[in-house]
């Protein structure tokens, strides 16, 4: 690694360099134009450039600007990554601030860079700038990560004497004018990460997050992509906000031609007043380059699998109770259920929602974690906890701590407590409201109650719940907008707690999949991707949550036959095998179901215990074929010598049967033999029903799977069959 000063600089004005700087990493370059007299900006954010030498970074540098416009600005315009309308940019800009109506319009200068290069490893660009007139100093930071990920921050500080209302601060990467289609996610409670397509038009598209909260309907990577653009085709440049507050990603493309991706925080107004050397630090940006969607996925599951908090141990098998019981909780039904599980082989057993306080149904008691005595006491709660353990499953407990209901002891103590505009509490919405967490008592309350019952307990894992939007969330302490102060000092709840609880394990889950993020995965090791676990809507939900999350990162329970939420049946095996691919686990009420079904369960258990290390480590593979009607999701292993593929058919096709299969992601030069796999495998070999080679399997090369491919069974709607590749020895 080389890490460069490349200037410090005083005043910066007259500053005797102006450089292009190359990184590289996974496939992927970003160079970065940086001016000696204005912010960096992007010169090419894309496909790898190779390795350019000092002459051709030269030719670069002195060629990087466009040409001047037609009855437009004396000099070149370019957006830099924090575009300023001081430059001539007329778009939206990266600040928006001001002074009391003074210094509202910034025009910053360098006064120190710093570059570290990892050689075909990424590296980084920090860039110290200043702006004298409106006294503000802003610190960017810019990192190519080994994925291939791109990373952007930057921090404001206030060097004035008078207050600075930071309105907002987004960072901005430009894509080619071959990014002709625009693509993103959006959703609701229970039908989370649905995809949208639009053309990529001039004006803004803009996506904004005021939930107070990451949002059912985020949408999670604003992606610009070429019109080819599919799972395994064509190119797409995505930007994630990495924040669980409110936030905006929006996609602009200028009448001068620049198409532009911009995110950051979406702050209330006057949320943020900086006073003197006050500061403010954006949210992570993280911008993915791909060759294809499954390519960025891959990026982004690469990148979270290198963190040192990853989860490092198997994902255990989980059972919830909440689809079993809701709020009915009695010890000997329960201890029931912990029996079933056990012998299915669940790993992980979790009490919902109900266990404390009043909380006898969702009207009251949330913020009170204590163990209700009514339902609970009398030493019934150690019983289940030890009863659960002597069983050999880990204990997992649901929290909610960042809410309260107004009938409970903790809002009729503390009613100051509670979020809110002053005078006027916040419109109900699930019967519930909203602690101020930046208030350092209601911290302190929340996090010495939740310490106590894990230490107290043994509890190995949390289930965080956050089931309301937050409107109207102004912080009493201060009388301002509260949601960015909240979702700070949620995270900082979620460290102390973990911090206090070394081995505690805790699962993000808001109503679902409304707070999936990649920082909110900072603090956390799951997320519940939706309260739907109808097969069918699982399908696309886990589909599309994976184009930011691998899959040992995301919760899928296995419902009963008819799904709560939808009322529609689906065949154990369906639903077994929808959930395979994630953290598997099993959401039913096992006392009620048949013997049949409770073995074919326990196989199912088997097999997940069985290729979970292959799934929860392997590379991604999506296809949609047969017109949307039949869709491929696969798992290759990082040295290609395993890969597990899912055929479903989602609808009857206008033909059948499909034409050949072909195997995405396989190393063409090896021997693979092909297998149907799973305990749905178990089928009778049927001419009208499976390919020849269903009953023998057969050896080909990864070449000829992925090009020639295989006849599949005739498949009946929501039915998924499991293909079991393995590279010969
Ligand atoms: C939310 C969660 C559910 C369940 C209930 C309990 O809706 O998403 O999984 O925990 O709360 O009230």
């Amino acid at each position: 690694m080389t890490t460069q000063v490349i200037s410090e600089l005083s005043g910066a004005v007259d500053a005797p360099w102006d450089s292009v700087v190359a990184l590289r990493a996974g496939g992927v370059s970003l160079i970065l134009g940086l001016p000696d007299d204005a912010l960096p900006f992007v010169i090419h954010w894309g496909a790898d450039a190779g390795a350019l030498d000092a002459k051709e970074l030269r030719e670069l540098a002195t060629h990087a600007l466009p040409p001047l416009a037609t009855n437009g600005v004396d000099s070149s315009v370019v957006a830099s990554v924090l575009p300023e309308n001081s430059r001539g940019w007329t778009g939206t800009t990266g600040l928006a601030g001001h002074r009391s109506g003074k210094a509202w319009s910034t025009r910053f200068v360098p006064v120190a860079v710093e570059v570290a290069e990892q050689d075909g490893q990424g590296g980084s660009v920090a860039v110290r700038a200043i702006d004298v007139d409106a006294d503000l100093t802003l610190d960017l930071s810019i990192a190519l990560l080994p994925s291939g990920l791109a990373r952007l921050s930057a921090a404001l500080t206030n060097t004035g004497e008078s207050t600075y209302t930071l309105d907002g601060l987004q960072l901005a990467l430009p894509v080619p004018t071959r990014a002709d289609v625009l693509f993103d996610l959006a959703g609701r409670w229970g039908k989370e990460k649905v995809p949208q397509w639009r053309e990529f038009t001039v004006g803004t598209h803009l996506r904004e997050g005021r939930h107070g909260r990451t949002g059912a309907d985020a949408a999670t990577i604003l992606t610009a992509g070429t019109a080819d653009l599919d799972f395994g085709q064509g190119e797409a440049w995505g930007l994630h906000v990495a924040f669980s507050g409110n936030h905006r990603t929006l996609a602009e493309r200028a009448f001068s031609g620049e198409r532009l991706l911009l995110g950051g925080e979406l702050l209330l107004p006057g949320e943020i007043q900086l006073g003197p050397g006050e500061g403010y630090a954006t949210p992570d940006v993280f911008a993915a380059y791909g060759a294809g969607l499954d390519d960025v996925a891959a990026r982004f599951h690469s990148y979270l699998r290198a963190r040192p908090g990853h989860p490092r141990t198997v994902r255990p098998v989980v059972m919830n109770v909440w689809e079993a019981v809701y709020f009915d909780h009695d010890l000997t039904r329960l201890l029931e259920l912990a029996d079933a599980a056990q012998r299915v082989g669940v790993e992980r057993f979790v009490l919902d929602d109900g266990w404390f306080g009043s909380r006898r149904d969702d009207t009251s008691g949330l913020g009170d974690w204590i163990i209700a005595e009514d339902v609970w006491g009398g030493g019934r709660f150690r019983a289940l906890v030890d009863g659960v353990k002597q069983r050999g499953m880990q204990f997992g407990l649901w929290f909610e701590p960042e809410m309260v209901n107004v009938a409970s002891e903790l809002a009729a103590s503390h009613p100051e407590w509670l979020l809110q505009v002053p005078g006027r509490l916040p419109i109900e919405f699930r019967h519930q409201q909203v602690l101020d967490l930046s208030h350092p008592g209601a911290f302190a309350h929340v996090e010495r109650q939740i310490v106590s019952l894990v230490r107290e307990y043994g509890i190995d894992y949390i289930k965080w719940d956050h089931n309301r939007d937050l409107m109207d969330a102004g912080s009493t302490r201060t009388g301002r907008a509260g949601v960015h102060e909240q979702t700070l000092a949620t995270y900082r709840l979620l460290d102390a707690i973990r911090a206090a609880c070394p081995g505690l394990e805790i699962e993000s889950c808001s109503s679902g999949g409304a707070r999936v993020d990649l920082e909110i995965l900072n603090h956390t090791d799951r997320v519940w991707a939706s309260d739907c676990i109808d097969a069918r809507e699982r399908q696309q939900i886990q589909r599309w949550t994976a184009q930011l999350l691998p899959p040992e990162l995301v919760g899928s329970h296995v419902g009963a036959e008819r799904a709560h939420t939808t009322r529609r049946q689906f065949d154990l095996d369906f639903r077994a095998a929808t959930a395979l691919f994630g953290h598997f686990g099993i959401e039913w009420d096992l006392t009620a179901a048949s013997p049949e079904d409770l073995a074919r369960l326990a196989e199912w258990v088997d097999y997940y215990k069985a290729v979970r290390s292959l799934i929860h480590t392997g590379t991604i593979i999506r296809r949609t074929l047969e017109s949307g009607d039949l869709w491929l999701h696969g798992s290759v292993s990082p040295d290609r010598g395993r890969a597990l593929y899912a055929l479903t058919l989602r609808e009857r096709h206008v033909t059948w049967p499909a034409g050949r299969v072909q195997l995405p992601g396989l190393n063409p030069l090896a021997q693979y033999r092909v297998t149907v796999a799973g305990p749905g495998a178990d089928a009778p070999y049927d001419p009208r029903v499976h390919p020849s080679w269903y009953r023998t399997g057969t050896v080909l090369a990864g070449s000829a799977l992925s090009e020639v491919g295989l006849h599949i069974p005739a498949l009946d709607p929501d039915t998924t069959v499991l293909l079991d590749v393995e590279a010969l020895a």
